[in-house]
């Protein structure tokens, strides 16, 4: 076997290349679930994944494989993956590292000489952004069966068209009880991804092992009050739902900074209020909450503070309110073998590296429901992710690869 080589004009320009498949003017990236552009960024990763020589299958809900089939192909095959899909205005980074840097993993290995054992295989998983159904790691849960049918046909988009109609519509016509893989499918699953955070640039690392991954919750809150024109109903006859949720997402923001736990975060990123007019008092608001905490207990305490809160002003403003818990994860934890594997691999090549936790969540949190599992993440300047400044140095991208190449390598050997 020949040393891993990672195609660094390649990659980049794939990147570049992806970035192009967008409803938003560059540098920003906005690629949402199953829309045009999303179809054809998926076309585009077909004939990468392809071109590789990887034996392509995809799932009902979207899911796309990429198998080089190995040795002894009926032993549990070694993953890795990540998604595509990027949240309205965002970077080109977010997923994409994972895909293409995945697809460039085995390509390098191919390059080398390596001969795999077990399978390996790219998945590029469907829906990693809750943006268009309103529930993050759609793919991901699916496949590790922590999403139902049922749960799948119920989810709706802001224009009220179910998922099975637009995944049909998308081609995915299977059934959905197809999708589910058992424990054990796969022997091990390692993604890698952008930090979206500040803590390598501040540790001066070059590459994070990640040991675990936050569990979010996300509550979906609606709140009826009274409309009415905003001159003539006087203060005392109101029942003012935006007023009513200023009160509630401070209480959001409370329930974070009031927490002992340094990993305690809670946001109010979604909020339509309705009539929408600025001289009509708000009869109904639609928000959405996310929680977050490595700790599960912290997470929890959370959720039930903002829940008290909710009743609280809505029995204070005599609001009636809906809440519905999208989601509720547990955190998740690494695979030890594989997060010591990462370690050595980074001593060996001479990356400054740390062993860290991931805020964001990931498919990998999902994916560590069917088998051991850990990731492998590259710096985000300035800590940028989720908006257009979102930049990855193409060096950390290629180091985070030969990481990746390295360690399927082992574990599939
Ligand atoms: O929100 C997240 O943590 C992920 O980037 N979707
Ligand atoms: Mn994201
Ligand atoms: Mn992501």
């Amino acid at each position: 076997m020949t040393p891993i080589i990672v195609n660094q004009h390649g990659l980049i320009n794939e990147l570049a290349a992806l970035a192009t498949y967008s409803d938003a003017p560059s540098p920003a990236v906005t690629r949402i679930h199953f829309t045009p552009v999303e179809l054809k960024a998926r076309d585009y990763i077909r004939r990468l994944m392809r071109e590789a020589g990887l034996d392509l299958r995809e799932d009902a809900v979207g899911n796309i494989f990429g198998r080089w089939k190995g040795a002894n192909p009926d032993l549990p095959a070694i993953a890795t993956g990540s998604h595509i899909d990027a949240i309205p205005n965002s970077g080109r980074y977010d997923g994409t590292v994972g895909v293409l840097g995945g697809i460039e993993a085995l390509r390098a290995l191919k390059v080398s000489g390596f001969v795999s054992q077990r399978s390996l295989e790219v998945i590029m998983f469907t829906a990693e952004e809750p943006t268009r159904f309103g529930i993050g790691c759609l793919g991901s849960r699916a496949l590790a069966g922590s999403l139902s049918p049922d749960r799948l046909r119920s989810l709706h988009d802001s224009e009220g068209c179910d998922f099975d109609t637009v995944r049909k519509a998308a081609g995915y016509t299977a059934p959905l009880h197809t999708v589910q893989l058992t424990k054990g499918f796969y022997h091990a699953f390692v993604e890698l991804h952008i930090e979206q955070g500040a803590v390598l640039e501040r540790e001066g690392r070059e590459t994070g092992v990640v040991t675990a991954i936050a569990a979010p919750a996300t509550l979906r809150l609606t709140l009826h009050g009274d409309g009415g024109h905003a001159g003539t109903v006087l203060m005392p006859q109101r029942r003012d739902a935006m007023a009513a949720a200023a009160e509630i997402i401070l209480a959001v923001e409370q329930a974070a900074r009031h927490s002992t736990s340094l990993d305690a975060v809670a946001t109010v990123g979604l909020c339509q209020v309705y009539p929408g007019a600025v001289n009509s008092i708000p009869s109904r608001v639609l928000m959405e909450i996310d929680i977050r905490d490595i700790d599960l207990a912290s997470r929890d305490m959370m959720v039930s503070y903002i829940t008290m809160s909710i009743a609280h002003t809505c029995e204070a403003r005599s609001l009636l309110y809906e809440l519905l818990t999208l989601n509720a994860d547990k955190p998740c934890y690494s695979g030890g073998a594989i997060v010591t594997g990462l370690v050595e691999i980074a001593q060996k090549r001479g990356y400054s590296y740390q062993t860290m936790v991931s805020r964001a969540y990931h498919d990998t949190l999902f994916m560590s429901e069917i088998c051991p599992t850990s990731m492998i993440f590259v710096r985000s300047q300035n800590g940028y992710s989720h908006r257009p400044e979102e930049f990855t140095a193409s060096e950390d991208i290629v180091r985070g690869v030969t990481v990746l190449a390295e360690i399927l390598a082992r574990l599939a050997s």
